[in-house]
């Protein structure tokens, strides 16, 4: 059974509906929009991501900014201890889960609920793309790992009966468009080469980086909707303006 996910509902409910806490009749704000950005090392989302991060603003729109794993000061400390320390792949994947709930619930959801653009670098994709294909932890208990932290309920009393999600599987929180920077793993290697201290994935070898691409085509495979895959080979400004066409389609920005 296909689980119902929840995309910018979050911030299009009534505030009760998403049991968020606001004073007094205000206008409906502009729906946030949850965007997040994936790819192996060296596939070179920054530079875009700040781009449409001023591309928004331009547009009048707030931004909030974040990463994964980190994005709060919890999920940051955690962060640390994931790309540094050695650890069996259990732990890895719930320590990875456990800063991503604590960054949907105290950053994500709230950004979302007054009608920002969330850019997120890296999201639950990459916990399938790495710590799934990569690593080869099993993608069932990831898959529930990924229905209790992004549980859309525990985010708002209300979501489940406005989203009329009455049986089956809760309601979880997606992004509404991952922008997927494909690239070879051998170019990405290339790219990387010392260019600075790698961390415990940045140092896996090239075969790894190619599970982990693999990984992301089979995310993209069953949610083809949500994804834009976005050939990263190219010089960096032929890649932008492939990236700008996507938000443009979107009709997101100009
Ligand atoms: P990255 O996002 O590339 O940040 P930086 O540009 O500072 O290197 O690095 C985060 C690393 O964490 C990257 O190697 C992928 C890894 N990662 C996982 O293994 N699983 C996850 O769920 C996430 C979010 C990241």
């Amino acid at each position: 059974m296909t689980t119902p996910t929840l995309r910018t509902d979050v911030s299009s409910l009534s505030p009760e509906g998403a049991g968020l806490a606001r004073g007094g009749p205000s206008p409906r704000p502009m729906p946030g929009l949850f965007i997040s950005f994936e790819g192996i090392d060296g596939a070179g989302k920054s530079t875009h991501i700040a781009a449409l991060a001023e591309a928004f603003r331009g547009q009048g729109r707030a931004v909030t900014l974040s990463r994964e794993p980190g994005g709060t000061v919890l999920a940051e400390k955690l962060r640390v201890l994931i790309l540094n320390d050695p650890m069996d792949a259990l732990t890895e994947a719930l320590l990875i889960f456990a800063a991503r709930r604590d960054h949907l619930t105290t950053v994500i959801s709230p950004a979302l609920a007054r009608g920002d653009v969330v850019l997120c670098d890296r999201f639950t994709d990459a916990t399938f793309a790495y710590q799934g294909s990569g690593r080869g932890f099993d993608l069932d208990v990831l898959s529930q790992l990924e229905q209790w932290a992004q549980d859309a309920q525990g985010l708002g009393q209300g979501l489940v009966r406005e989203l009329g999600a009455k049986s089956g599987p809760l309601p979880i929180v997606q992004p509404d468009l991952t922008v997927w920077f494909d690239l070879p793993a051998e170019e990405a290697a290339k790219r990387l080469a010392g260019a600075r201290v790698p961390d415990k994935f940045e140092s896996q070898p090239v075969e790894f980086f190619r599970r982990v691409a693999r990984g992301y085509a089979d995310r993209m495979a069953s949610d083809p909707g949500r994804f834009a895959r976005i050939d990263s080979s190219p010089p960096r400004d032929v890649v932008w303006a492939s990236v700008s066409q996507v938000f443009a389609e979107k009709g997101w920005l100009p």
